[in-house]
Formats: C-alpha cells, sequence, structure tokens
C-alpha cells in the first residue's frame, strides 16, 4: 500500500471538485504524475473534515451563530479526524510528506468508564467483566460442561489461561484483583486494593459491556497517531506539495458537464473545461449540482445518508485530569449523550489543554448541533460533571464546537449506505470523463484513509486511460 506511484508521466488538465482530503491526493498524485491540476473549493479554505481550530480562527455555521475560537497559544483542537491506525495508508502521506508524527493514547486503562451513573477506571471495568467471563467459563469447563468441545489437555490448557484472563483464585473464584487498581497505593508498604468488585449481577447491570469493547476494532488499533500539533499539518503538507496557487477556494460549484472531449466546471464567478474532472465532494452535495451524466449516477449520488457528528474542545487553564485524576491522554467512555471525553496525548504537563468534552454521531449529535456554542458547552460541562466532578467546569477558559451536519458545504460527519450496492460500484468508476472519489467511496468511510486510497484509484484509473488513449 505505500509509496504510491503513477507509472510513466502524461499530460493533461484535470480539474478537481473539492479541497479535501481525497480532492488533495489527488492533485499530488496527478501533479507528481505530470498532470496540470486544478482544485475548486467551496469553503474558505483547503482540508475539508480535516479542521484544526486553533485561537483567532472563526467557524461559521449553517442556521447558527459564529464562533470565534480564543484558544491560547500552541492549543489546538482536531475538529475532524484525530486518530490514524497504524496500518492506515495516512501515514505513508505523513512519512513522503515529512510530517512528524506522535503517539495517539487511544486505549487508556487510568481513564474511565461511566455507565448507569457510576465511574470507574476503565482498567477496574476490563478486570471484573474478564474475571466473571472467566470465571463462568472455567466453572463450566471443570464441570465438563465443555466436555464434547474440548480434549482433556485443552481443558488443561483453557483453564491454565482462564486462570491468568480473569486473575481467578484456586477454586476459580473472581474476587477481585489488583488489576482493579489501589485505594491507596503501593508503594514502600503493600498498599490497599480497590474494595471488592460488585456481583456478576451487579457487574452486568452496570452495563460497562459497550465500552469496554469500543477499541477492539482493527479500525481502533492501539497504538495510534496523530501529526504533532494538529491534524491539518496533514492539510498544509499536501497543499505545499500540490501549490496553493491551484487550489481556488470560494468556488462553489454549479454545473458539471461532460463533453465529447471533456468536461465543463461552472462554479459562482467562473467557468473551465478539462480534459477530465475527478469529483470529491460528499455524495449528498454532488447530489445536488445539475450534471449530464444520467439519471443512475444521480440515484447512486442519493443513495448515502449523512450521519451527524459532532465534538467540543474545552480549553482548560490547568490539566488536572493529569494532576489529580493521573488520566495522561486516552478516552472515557459513557453512556451519556456526550459519549466519550478525550483527554490531550501531547503537551503533558504544559500549563493549559484542550479536552474534547463531548464526540458523538446520530442523535445526540444533532441533539447538540441544535444548541447554541454557549448551550452546548454548559450542557458539555454538566454531563461531564457527572464523571470528573465540580473541577470539570472550573478553570474552563474557552470551548470550541463542531456540529459537521451543519457545516457548509460538507452537511454530515460522514455518510452510511443503506446497503454496499451497484450505487457504490457505479461511482466507484467513471461517469464519461468524470472520476468520483472520498472516504464515502471506500470502506473505510469516516477515515482518511479511505479518502486517500479512493482518490489513488481514482487517479490509477484515470491515469492508464490517458496513457492507453493515443
Ligand atoms: N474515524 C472516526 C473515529 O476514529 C470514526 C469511526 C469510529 C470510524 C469508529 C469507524 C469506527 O472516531
Amino acid at each position: 500500500a505505500s509509496d504510491f506511484s503513477l507509472q510513466g508521466r502524461a499530460a493533461g488538465k484535470v480539474v478537481i471538485l473539492g479541497a479535501g482530503v481525497a480532492g488533495l491526493t489527488a492533485a499530488y498524485e496527478l501533479g507528481k504524475a505530470g498532470y496540470d491540476c486544478t482544485l475548486l473549493e467551496a469553503r474558505g479554505k483547503a482540508g475539508g473534515r480535516n479542521l484544526t481550530l486553533r485561537g483567532g480562527d472563526r467557524l461559521t455555521e449553517l442556521n447558527g451563530p459564529a464562533q470565534q475560537v480564543t484558544f491560547g497559544e500552541r492549543a489546538y483542537f482536531n475538529a475532524g479526524p484525530a486518530r490514524i491506525a497504524p496500518w492506515m495508508v495516512t501515514l505513508d502521506y505523513c512519512r513522503e510528506l515529512g510530517i512528524p508524527i506522535e503517539t495517539f493514547v487511544n486505549r487508556n486503562a487510568h481513564a474511565y468508564v461511566h455507565t448507569s451513573g457510576q465511574t470507574v477506571r476503565s482498567g477496574a471495568a476490563r478486570a471484573d467483566m474478564y474475571g466473571y467471563v472467566a470465571e463462568l467459563l472455567a466453572k463450566a469447563t471443570d464441570l465438563g460442561a465443555l466436555d464434547k468441545k474440548l480434549t482433556r489437555d485443552d481443558r488443561e490448557r483453557l483453564l491454565e489461561f482462564l486462570t491468568r484472563f480473569g486473575d481467578l483464585g484456586p477454586k476459580l473464584d473472581y474476587e477481585g484483583s489488583s488489576r482493579r487498581g489501589y485505594a491507596e497505593l503501593p508503594g514502600l508498604d503493600a498498599g490497599a486494593p480497590l474494595g471488592a468488585p460488585g456481583t456478576l449481577s451487579q457487574v452486568l447491570a452496570a452495563g460497562t459491556g459497550r465500552a469496554i469493547t469500543n477499541d477492539f476494532g482493527y479500525e481502533q488499533a492501539t497504538p495510534m497517531f496523530q501529526p504533532v500539533g494538529g491534524m491539518d499539518a496533514i492539510v498544509t503538507g499536501l497543499v505545499e506539495a500540490v501549490g496553493a496557487d491551484r487550489i481556488r477556494t470560494g468556488a462553489q460549484v454549479t454545473q458539471i458537464t461532460s463533453l465529447a472531449d471533456g468536461v465543463e466546471v461552472t462554479w459562482r464567478g467562473g467557468r473551465m473545461k478539462a480534459d477530465y474532472c475527478v469529483a470529491t465532494l460528499p455524495p449528498h452535495v454532488l447530489a445536488k449540482i445539475p450534471h449530464n451524466l444520467g439519471e443512475p449516477v444521480t440515484a447512486a449520488l442519493r443513495t448515502p445518508v449523512p450521519v451527524a457528528a459532532g465534538k467540543i474542545g474545552l480549553e482548560y487553564g490547568r490539566r488536572w485530569w493529569e494532576i489529580e485524576d493521573r488520566i495522561y491522554g486516552g478516552i472515557t467512555e459513557t453512556d451519556l449523550d456526550i459519549t466519550h471525553i478525550w483527554y490531550p496525548s501531547h503537551d503533558y504537563h504544559a500549563a493549559r489543554g484542550v479536552v474534547v468534552g463531548y464526540y458523538n454521531t446520530g442523535a445526540e449529535a444533532e441533539l447538540y448541533g441544535a444548541l447554541t456554542p454557549e448551550d452546548r458547552r454548559r450542557r458539555a460541562l454538566t454531563q461531564g460533571k457527572k464523571i470528573h466532578g465540580e473541577k470539570y467546569r472550573a478553570d474552563v477558559l474557552s470551548a470550541a464546537s463542531i456540529a459537521w451536519e451543519r457545516q457548509e458545504h460538507i452537511q454530515g460527519g460522514w455518510v452510511r449506505w443503506p446497503v454496499i450496492d451497484s450505487s457504490f460500484t457505479l461511482l466507484q468508476r467513471p461517469s464519461a470523463r468524470v472520476y468520483f472519489a472520498g472516504d464515502w467511496l471506500t470502506h473505510l468511510i469516516a477515515w482518511q484513509a479511505g479518502a486517500m486510497q479512493s482518490a489513488r484509484s481514482a487517479v490509477t484509473q484515470l491515469h492508464q486511460r490517458v496513457l492507453r488513449s493515443p
């Protein structure tokens, strides 16, 4: 997957709709192969959902007031993508473009799980669930309930593993474990372990299962990574490599016309003809732009459904999560409408820091999105206080929130395909001289890697066609 390059040089004019990660990747790769690219970007700057907010930024919103971001120096908030798995092509672009990366703490046993009104360290929630599951399975094995499935050797080996997995006692009971943590930390003295766990029934009723399996997916691999100084380093790197002068911002596309020998694109304020077009706008936005590519294309573009997503960055004048909670990066999982709280994985021990006070999707994101920025902040603080106590509301210096479904020209966090059907495969192929690209055309929706892979596929197909044509 790494070190991609189109083979053989060519020439030709390409108009790229959208200067998000897909559009920039397409321009970058086509540029390396000799194409003359122009990017049309409706928003004020390149990057799309790869948006990092800093002090001095202004964020406008559809049907809502604009926010002036007043974070202090060095503070930033990745309002869009914020973590990269090690296997993702995104890291290859970081390497190629010389963008320094650092570890993103995705799983932190010392962060919390907050469910059914109770707050426990996520390590403790895991220890209890693993402990009781191991106990049940070990006892069933020991009683011979699984004899049809297990040989005598299997049984012994399984019991040996389950004892480790659950930290079980000699009678295969889970009676708690120092894995849960300590009421008094060990040091010169042995320390005092946390009190005994709840019963199996209580642990199940607490409903921690969802929270502790949240990062089990391959996409949520640990460790994960982030560019130093903000995710938009990827945008800056690509824009520099592509050439800022190739990007026309404030250019909202109003028509796409396929011609016998090219494509004509009209935008508010101009018009241009190119040999090919790569359209990387979100499908629901693209579907509304008049074109002559035919009804099946329109129908296909209308198939994916936008999903709301929102986040708030809370800047604190004191890193209380490190000082008092001993949480260095990572995520607290909750069953509240804020869903997650993210602690920064960089600038540890600095004077200030930005905590992500909510990161939610779907109905919860819409709920917060419908509030004013001030009410989002108030609600996020009320919820977070249930976990962290009064200090969560003290020392807040400023806040900035995003509701992606209310971002002009984007209108969604990402999309969901009701079914991956012929619409998906239709748009993975060109329609006349128009190619489509974006995370929405991959099985890596809501990842920059999806946008990049899709862009690579589109430009590969385009380039092969150019090389083949006389
Ligand atoms: N990439 C986004 C994230 O890391 C959204 C996402 C979450 C996508 C989980 C897939 C799985 O939060």
